[in-house]
């Protein structure tokens, strides 16, 4: 025993000498004597080789020995503050270099969807147009009957439609077309606006078809628009989108707010000419509707139609994300899976 209480005495005076200056040292220090594996715990294990008349005594002086050692520590720990949290199993700040710079977070990268909307957002701007948007909770007026789709139209079908339960004259918009209206109705000519924003449609959710997108319109009234004007704005718009060798094609079509009416084909970039899925073998891919605004629909928004023409156009942003970037399931927009989303880097 007396060997033992001059290892204790040797331990106290080297833990008086000791002197922490930081959280390293101070952990090495709990390693040391607090420990599982530690010195305090080691003398305790010594009880059972202490003759029994002596081992009152020679608790008592490992009882004050283990408290001398624990209150060092506090005081140590008290003094180096937050900088140390103390945890048996993974020492929480130990071995931290606090000086190191950090580590970066990822700051994610902008959708596909929101990158090509802003530049096709951007070459319209180049062309005097501005940015316009509206409600997507939307009513009937504005969504469909200024649009000279009055109640019953067939073309109403076309567009599979939310309705609200409270209201039915209310819905969520099936197309950017509702902003064409609301611009309109505010009688400040001339007009030149595009109009991005998320539409809704009562589809089966597939590989080509989801209940919602997006869509950019865009709407050119003044006094003598044309046809051509329609025509060379697209063509600048598809060339700066997509390159100088694109080609363009009208094809006639029916919408109800536009007489005459087209849909826009370009060049099928993938194959240059050759045929390939993405055309169909056709060589082309529709991009787009647009026409010249309907007489009517210039009138429903109180705007002289003998004065005035216009045109106007509507495209899908998905449809053009996946042509320019050769994605084949809608669905991947909307999955925020960060292995898809994190292959986009934004120049828009
Ligand atoms: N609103 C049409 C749709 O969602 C797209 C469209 C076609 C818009 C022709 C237009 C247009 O402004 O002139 O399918």
């Amino acid at each position: 025993m007396e060997n033992l209480l001059q290892q204790i005495e040797g331990y106290k005076q080297e833990i008086d000498a000791i002197e922490i200056n930081g959280a390293v040292a101070l952990e090495e220090y709990r390693i040391r004597f607090l420990g599982t594996k530690g010195i305090v715990k080691a003398l305790f294990g010594e009880m059972r080789n202490i003759p029994a008349d002596q081992k009152k005594e020679f608790g008592a002086i490992l009882n004050d020995f283990k408290l001398f050692a624990e209150r060092k520590f506090d005081t140590w720990k008290n003094s180096l503050g937050d900088l140390v949290t103390v945890n048996e199993e993974a020492p929480a700040g130990a071995g931290i270099d606090w000086t190191l710079p950090g580590d970066p977070s990822p700051i994610g990268s902008r959708h596909p969807i929101s990158i090509v909307r802003n530049e096709i957002v951007s070459i319209f701007r180049r062309l005097g147009f501005s940015v316009a948007e509206g409600p997507e909770i939307e009513d009937d007026w504005h969504n469909f009957t200024a649009l000279n789709l009055p109640e019953n139209h067939p073309a109403r079908d076309m567009q599979d439609t939310f309705y609200m339960n409270q209201n039915p004259d209310w819905l969520l918009r099936t197309h950017t077309s509702n902003v064409q209206v609301r611009e309109m109705e505010k009688h400040k000519l001339p007009i030149r606006i595009v109009c991005p924003g998320r539409v809704y449609r009562n589809e089966t959710i597939s590989a080509r078809a989801h209940c919602f997108f997006h869509q950019v319109e865009g709407l050119y009234i003044d006094e003598h628009v044309s046809f051509a004007d329609l025509k060379q704005t697209l063509y600048f718009f598809v060339q700066e989108l997509f390159g100088r060798e694109v080609k363009i094609r009208f094809r006639p079509s029916y919408f109800p707010f536009t007489e005459p009416s087209a849909e826009m084909d370009i060049s099928c970039l993938l194959c240059n000419g050759k045929g390939c899925n993405v055309c169909k073998q056709t060589t082309w891919v529709e991009i787009l509707g647009c026409g010249m605004v309907h007489p009517q629909v210039l009138e429903n928004c109180g705007i002289d139609s003998n004065k005035y023409t216009g045109f106007a156009f509507g495209m899908g942003i998905e449809r053009i994300t996946m042509l320019k970037y050769q994605i084949n399931d809608l669905r991947l927009f909307s999955e925020n899976d960060v292995r898809f989303l994190q292959q986009f880097t934004a120049t828009y």
